[in-house]
C-alpha cells in the first residue's frame, strides 16, 4: 500500500446512474441544455471507476488504456480518449501522465439502464480529484459542481448524478440558483414522503435502442413543438420542486407521467419519427394506472429514452406494489427481469 502523489497513484469513485422526471430532449451549444430537468438519483445502479495515473517519461506520448470490467474495451477506449482530450485545454495536466481507467457496473451492460451518466460522473468525480491532489483541496461544494460540469461534456444527464437525492440542470425561468453549466442538489428541504422513494426497473427489452439520444437531441433542433415544449419543461420544473418540498404525491404521479409520455410524444412527432416503446411498455403503464385507481395506492410511472419501465412509489407502499409487480407486471418484462432500485445518498470516493 502505498499513498496518492502526484506522480502516481488510483482515485477510485463509485457513482451512481439518475432518472429524470422532467426531462431533458434538445441541446444547444456546448452540451447546453435547452430546459431545465430535475432527477431522482439512484441507489443500486452504479459505475466504479479506478483512475490510475502515472508521470510519464518525458518525449513519449501520454497512453490511456481503458478497461471494462477488468478486460480491454476499444469503443469505450475511443469514446473516452476523445473526452479527455477535449478536456485537455482547462485540464492540461492530464497530458503529463498515462492513464488506465478501469470501470466496472453493477447493472449488466445490456440492462438497458443508460450507463453513461453513472461512467461519466464516476470518470469527472476522478479528473477533479486529481486536479485537487496536484493543485490543492478546493471546497466540498466548488468540487462537485466542477465535477458536474465536467460531466455535463461527457453525456449532458450525467451532470445530475455527482448529487445524491434529487438535482436539478439547466436554468429555470424566473428562478435564480439554476445553471445550464451544472447541476445543482435540492436534498436538504425535501418532503418526508419523497426522502424514502423507491425505483423498480422494468426490463422490457436489453437491445440496443434503434435511436440515441445523440440523435434525438439534434432532431429537437427542428421540431414543430420545440418551443413549447421548453416552456412545459421550465413549468413542470419549477412545479415538481415545490410538489417535492410539500409532499404532493398526486401532483407528483401527474406531472411525472406527462413528462413521460411527452419525451417519447417528441420522439415520435421529429422529423424522422421514432418509436422506442414496445407492446409491454404501453400494457405495463396500463396496468400501473389502473392498480392505482382500483387500490388507491401512489404508484407512477417514467420512462427513459427506451422501452423500460421505471416504477416510482413511495417506501410506505413498497408491500403493495412488489406484489403487484410480481402479479402483473414481470410477466412482461424480458426473461422477467427488473432491478430493484430506490434513491440514493449520491457517488462515493472508495480511494484516492
Ligand atoms: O444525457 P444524454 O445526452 O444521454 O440524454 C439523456 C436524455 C434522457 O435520458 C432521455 C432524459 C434525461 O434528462 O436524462
Amino acid at each position: 500500500m502505498y499513498s496518492n502523489t502526484a506522480d502516481r497513484g488510483t482515485i477510485t469513485w463509485q457513482s451512481p446512474s439518475n432518472i429524470a422526471l422532467v426531462k431533458y430532449w434538445g441541446k444547444q451549444g456546448n452540451q447546453l441544455p435547452c430546459n431545465p430537468s430535475l432527477s431522482m438519483t439512484l441507489n443500486a445502479s452504479y459505475t466504479t471507476t479506478s483512475f490510475s495515473y502515472v508521470k510519464r517519461k518525458s518525449g513519449r506520448e501520454a497512453a490511456l488504456q481503458f478497461l471494462f470490467a477488468g478486460a480491454r474495451n476499444e469503443s469505450f477506449e475511443k469514446r473516452i480518449t476523445a473526452y479527455l482530450n477535449s478536456l485537455l485545454i482547462d485540464y492540461p495536466f492530464l497530458a503529463a501522465y498515462d492513464l488506465t481507467i478501469d470501470s466496472a457496473n453493477t447493472f449488466p451492460h445490456s440492462s438497458g439502464i443508460a450507463s453513461s451518466a453513472a461512467s461519466f460522473s464516476a470518470l469527472a468525480l476522478c479528473v477533479v480529484s486529481l486536479k485537487q491532489m496536484i493543485e490543492g483541496k478546493q471546497g466540498e461544494s466548488s468540487f462537485f459542481r466542477e465535477a458536474s460540469q465536467l460531466a455535463r461534456l461527457g453525456s449532458g444527464s450525467a451532470c445530475r448524478s455527482v448529487y445524491g437525492g434529487y438535482s436539478v440542470w439547466g436554468s429555470v425561468d424566473d428562478v435564480p440558483g439554476y445553471s445550464n453549466e451544472y447541476a445543482v442538489p435540492l436534498i436538504s428541504e425535501i418532503h418526508p414522503v419523497f426522502r424514502s422513494f423507491y425505483d423498480t426497473i422494468l426490463i422490457v427489452s436489453a437491445e440496443k435502442k434503434k435511436v440515441g439520444s445523440s440523435t434525438g437531441h439534434v432532431l429537437m433542433e427542428q421540431h414543430p413543438f420545440a418551443r413549447q415544449r421548453f416552456r412545459q419543461a421550465n413549468v413542470h420544473t419549477t412545479e415538481l420542486i415545490g410538489v417535492l418540498k410539500a409532499g404532493d404525491l398526486d401532483r407528483y404521479i401527474e406531472i411525472v407521467e406527462n413528462e413521460a409520455l411527452t419525451l417519447h410524444s417528441l420522439m415520435m412527432s421529429s422529423t424522422p419519427g421514432f418509436i422506442l416503446m414496445k407492446k409491454e411498455t404501453v400494457e405495463i403503464i396500463e396496468k400501473i394506472r389502473e392498480f392505482r385507481k382500483t387500490e388507491n395506492v401512489p404508484v407512477a410511472f417514467t420512462l427513459d429514452a427506451g422501452p423500460n419501465v421505471h416504477v416510482l412509489y413511495p417506501a410506505s407502499h413498497r408491500k403493495e406494489v412488489m406484489k403487484f409487480i410480481k402479479d402483473a407486471l414481470e410477466e412482461r418484462c424480458t426473461e422477467g427481469h427488473w432491478i430493484d432500485d430506490s434513491l440514493g445518498t449520491g457517488p462515493k470516493q472508495l480511494k484516492g
